[in-house]
């Protein structure tokens, strides 16, 4: 039987503005026009309100030292902020809750987040409603240390010569509680399911894993991943294949792209349906969606900032 070709007039509106395209501007605003119970999964990387990458996220006052208030030129991660904890709970609160709305009964939230961080997204994420399943360890061996020696701060004592160089020889070694993070926690979370798993998957076809996608020889898929070779055992049960250098794209200038190979594990996981619909709300450089569309699936990508809304189109059109 062939199919009956819609009518552009016959498809919704929400469906024309965002269904498989990068759209500019504020998700919060703009997850209004979508209605509710339309996503299947929610794959996300937000700002984590470090490093003054908070929901006004700009390139340029993270690298303006006018915002390095207590060491000049102080490097991206090493400034220590306990307040921001707090902003991004409230401020995720509210966005988790427009992503709630948006979602299927028993749809998908994945979120990228930062291991000092990851008890204010995890909180903000039940306080929302949804069912916190689990977390996966995304695991690296390169990260750059962020932690801090006193000698800066023994510079601008008032000594003389001898009793500073005593004073950071007492200290030698000792650094402000940073560890080198190799890390990044990501919640799998799951809106309440429509009264059980299968009348679920029945009515909505969202809600259950693949047990079938596993990774080297792991017999049930696992929540720890790595995308770089670490270690002979390791590398067996979490290695995903590694990304490729030319994935990123040569013009893509975002800081915090994520891996492909990744974002497309927890999408085939949990994507049921052909006609699957994945969200990113803060898309960056359009990684989630260009995993999405690699594994056949629908995406609606939204960033606030035009540059890497750009580089996301330019890099789905060469996907
Ligand atoms: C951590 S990055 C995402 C990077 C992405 N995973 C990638 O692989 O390129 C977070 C993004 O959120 C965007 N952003 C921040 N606040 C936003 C908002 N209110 N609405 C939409 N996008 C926002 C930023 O411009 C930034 O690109």
């Amino acid at each position: 039987m062939a199919h009956k070709s819609l009518n552009p007039g016959d498809i919704p509106k929400w469906r024309r503005e965002f269904l498989n395209k990068i759209v500019h501007g504020d998700c919060l605003a703009l997850l209004k026009s979508i209605p509710a119970d339309s996503i299947d999964i929610i794959l996300t990387d937000p700002p984590y309100f470090l490093d003054k990458m908070d929901a006004a996220w700009s390139d340029a006052r993270v690298s303006s030292q006018k915002y390095h208030h207590t060491v000049k030129s102080l490097p991206a991660g090493m400034k220590f902020e306990p307040e921001k904890g707090l902003q991004f709970y409230r401020w995720y609160l509210k966005a988790s809750h427009s992503f709630r709305r948006v979602l299927k009964p028993g749809g998908f939230f994945f979120s990228f987040s930062a291991p000092r961080l990851y008890h204010r997204m995890a909180s903000a994420i039940d306080d929302a409603g949804f069912h916190v399943r689990d977390c996966f360890i995304w695991l690296y061996t390169q990260n750059q240390a962020k932690a801090m020696s006193l000698h800066h701060f023994i510079d601008k004592m008032n000594l003389d010569e001898p009793t500073r160089k005593k004073l950071k020889s007492q200290f030698q070694g000792w650094k402000t509680p940073q560890l080198k993070s190799c890390f990044e926690p990501i919640i799998f979370a799951q809106k309440p399911y429509d009264n059980t798993f299968l009348n679920n998957m029945l009515n909505h076809r969202i809600g259950l894993v693949n047990s079938g996608v596993k990774i080297g020889r792991n017999m049930f898929p696992a929540n720890v991943l790595t995308v770089e070779s670490v270690e002979e055992i390791i590398d067996k049960y979490f290695l995903l294949a590694k990304p490729s250098r030319r994935e990123k794209g040569s013009f893509n200038r975002h800081k915090t792209v994520k891996p492909l190979t990744l974002c497309e594990h927890l999408l085939k996981l949990t994507a049921y349906a052909e006609d699957t619909i994945v969200l990113d709300p803060f898309v960056g450089s359009g990684t989630t969606a260009v995993a999405a569309k690699r594994l056949g699936l629908n995406y609606v990508g939204i960033d606030s900032n035009l540059e890497y809304v750009t580089t996301a189109r330019r890099r789905l059109a060469e996907s």
